[in-house]
């Protein structure tokens, strides 16, 4: 997508590294949006590990992608076994819910081992590109799945076509599109009059941050909502749709995504508003089926509930504390939204209800 009309994934490849002078990795650093744009280069493994742990890069498909960069930056450094099983090591426990993760890294392992240590290093670098631009295309193909689905309903308004969306799941949270924004840029490229609820999505505010930012740079009407005010907008036939992204998806058709999404499930359902995950098939887990037992919940530093971040008048970067000193704060960063509750998943492959993934992903052309 484009920045100041300049082209950017969100991750590349940048040669000139300091590990044996060969490849190194460049990021956006999301800590910085929206008053700052910078991109940052990450030489090591363990540079790579902080940018995911401190949510430099984050969102499912892109913290796949960095895993997969970092096992290259590894393969630099010690293309060995042991010492890519630790580099495996390191990144799998940088953050656990986003399935991804696991997913990228054991296929990086699996292609590596596989050949003899002088021909690894090479080849990380091309699976780890091989994974980015799947993932442009899979989001590419959610995006037009997304628009057939939300042309219909256009159609039948005499007025732009309302979406609701929670946390980030825009190009920034993988490598180009996105996965819940990218059927609302295909509908906005098609002409569709439309415009986008942003759940700020508090603590780390992703909504108010990237979402609205992203949306901006991309000319999408929308509004930043405080996170309570979804239910409201619903009871009021404000929202046509909600389309979320998801962390986690399981066989079953349960969703995991950012804290607070369950939330709105439960209202959209109450107020009869169709509710889609846009899921790109590296997301579904398909050894669970009980998303509220079997997905790990990352539980983040308390802090991030206690304190907030902004840009004060002065253009400074402040800090600052919003809740009373000695009171506890609790920072649980996911939910599991139970299948029940959504209308359906849209995938690269298509969209079905959540009960029958199994079933579309078997039927449907690759
Ligand atoms: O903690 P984050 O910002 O990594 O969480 C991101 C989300 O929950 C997104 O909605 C999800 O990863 C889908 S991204 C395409």
């Amino acid at each position: 997508m484009k920045v100041a009309g300049e082209h950017y994934r969100t991750i590349w490849p940048e040669a000139g590294g300091q590990v044996n002078g060969s490849q190194m990795v460049a990021i956006i650093d999301q800590t910085q949006l929206p008053h700052r744009f910078q991109t940052l280069r990450v030489d090591n493994v363990a540079g790579m590990v902080n940018a995911i742990k401190t949510m430099q890069v984050r969102g499912a498909p892109l913290i796949g992608a960095a895993a997969a960069y970092g096992m290259a930056l590894a393969a630099n450094a010690d293309a060995g076994e042991p010492a890519l099983k630790q580099a495996a090591h390191e990144l799998l426990t940088s953050r656990p819910t986003a399935v991804n993760l696991a997913w990228a890294v054991d296929r990086m392992l699996q292609v590596l081992l596989a050949l003899p240590e002088s021909e690894r290093s090479a080849s990380a670098w091309r699976e780890a590109a091989a994974i980015c631009d799947e993932d442009v295309a899979i989001n590419q193909a959610i995006g037009q799945h997304g628009l057939a689905m939300l042309r219909p309903m256009a159609e039948t308004l005499k007025r732009p076509l309302n979406i609701l969306t929670h946390c980030n799941a825009g190009w920034l949270a993988t490598v180009d599109w996105g996965t819940a924004l990218s059927p609302i840029y295909a509908a906005h490229d098609a002409g569709l009059p439309l415009h986008v609820w942003v759940d700020e999505t508090r603590p780390r505010n992703q909504g108010a941050s990237l979402t609205a930012w992203e949306l901006q740079q991309h000319g999408v009407p929308h509004t930043v909502i405080s996170d309570n005010a979804g239910g409201h907008l619903m009871q009021h036939g404000q929202v046509d749709c909600v389309i979320v992204g998801a962390d986690r998806v399981t066989a079953s058709g349960d969703v995991c995504n950012k804290i607070g999404t369950y939330l709105k499930a439960l209202a959209a359902f109450d107020n009869r508003v169709p509710f889609y995950a846009a899921v790109p098939t590296p997301t579904i887990d398909w050894s669970m089926t009980d998303g509220l037992r079997e997905i790990p919940i990352e539980e983040r530093d308390a802090d991030e509930v206690a304190y907030m971040t902004g840009m004060a008048a002065d253009g400074s970067m402040q800090t600052v504390r919003v809740i009373p000193a000695g009171s506890a704060a609790a920072n649980p960063a996911f939910d599991v939204t139970p299948a029940r509750l959504m209308t359906g998943i849209i995938t690269e492959r298509g969209i079905c209800p959540p009960g029958e993934l199994q079933r579309m992903i078997k039927e449907s052309n690759p």
